[in-house]
């Protein structure tokens, strides 16, 4: 075995760290983040949390070479994935596992073809073993009696967790998953949770992120928690540190406190309203 062949399987048996180096993200002229410094640990959950706005989509979209820094470094177990060779990186982004925000699954395929996609399209495994790994990957999620099910016949918690066994189907060494709760009711959200946390013992070097507006599962599954507002980090640390917090917004966030203000909508003319007022009360 040659050197560079050891340092591959030592890598190999070895958790992805995210680290973002001094990150300025935007669209066009438009910067949404910057100074964002963290690095998110290999082999633990991380959530990133903040209002509606602030930029965590953006920032996920970035960590999976989707869209490139204004300014800044991603390094991803220990590489720039911005310098490094492209097909090189297509090579690690395929091992990337998403969960995009509502599950993202095609309506023609049924639930078992959704999941196996990712490996019908990049590996030349049988059908028969491609089969059987969208089985175990179903039971994961609890949805094994479901594979010949379309999206549309299942609820929107199930379509999450499907979302969830493609994200997994190519064994991932990263798993990325934007508000996986988002649109749950309360006790899927939870098992939703559950389920992020049981993953994370089935597969011990999943370095797992996850975006999310729920602070409750922030509370029960974050071993490190980034926070962003106002263009760039307010927060990051443990989900202790977090709670232990004196940072005004991190509290008013925290205790869930809206900012006092009035609502500034656009005025209805009078002759609009008085229109509007005779059609409400006829
Ligand atoms: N493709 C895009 N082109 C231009 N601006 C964009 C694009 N996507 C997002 N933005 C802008 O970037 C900012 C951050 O958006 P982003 O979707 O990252 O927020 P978020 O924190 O994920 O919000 P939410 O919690 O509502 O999902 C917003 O001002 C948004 O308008
Ligand atoms: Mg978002």
């Amino acid at each position: 075995m040659s050197l560079d062949d050891k340092h591959i399987t030592a890598k190999k048996s070895k958790a992805w760290d995210i680290e973002l180096c001094d990150l300025r993200l935007g669209y066009g002229d438009t910067v949404v983040l910057e100074h964002v410094t963290d690095t998110f640990p290999g082999g633990k959950i991380t959530a990133i949390l903040g209002g509606s706005g602030c930029g965590k989509s953006t920032l996920l979209r970035h960590i999976l070479g989707l869209r490139t820094p204004m300014s800044g470094q991603i390094y991803l177990d220990g590489r720039d994935i911005f310098t490094m060779p492209k097909k090189e990186f297509r090579r690690m982004r395929r091992r990337m596992g998403v969960l995009f925000q509502d599950g993202a699954l095609l309506g023609a395929l049924t639930l078992g073809e959704n999941v196996g996609l990712p490996l019908t399209e990049n590996t030349r495994l049988s059908k028969s073993v491609i089969r059987d790994v969208v089985r175990y990957k179903l039971s994961l999620v609890g949805l094994e009696e479901f594979a010949d099910y379309y999206p549309n016949e299942l609820s929107g918690g199930m379509r999450k967790r499907a979302g969830l066994a493609r994200a997994l189907v190519m064994d991932p060494p990263l798993l990325l998953c934007d508000e996986p709760t988002s649109g749950l009711d309360p006790i899927n959200a939870a098992q939703m949770d559950q389920l992020l946390l049981s993953l994370k013992q089935e597969f011990p070097d999943m370095t797992i992120v996850t975006v999310s507006h729920d602070l409750a599962s922030v509370k029960t599954i974050a071993d490190h928690v980034l926070m962003l507002h106002n263009k760039t980090v307010i927060f990051a640390g443990s989900g202790e540190e977090l709670y232990a917090s004196e940072d005004p917004y991190v509290r008013r966030f925290l205790s869930r406190k809206a900012v006092p203000g009035k609502i500034t909508g656009i005025e209805l003319s009078s002759e609009v309203r008085a229109e509007l007022d005779r059609w409400i009360s006829q």
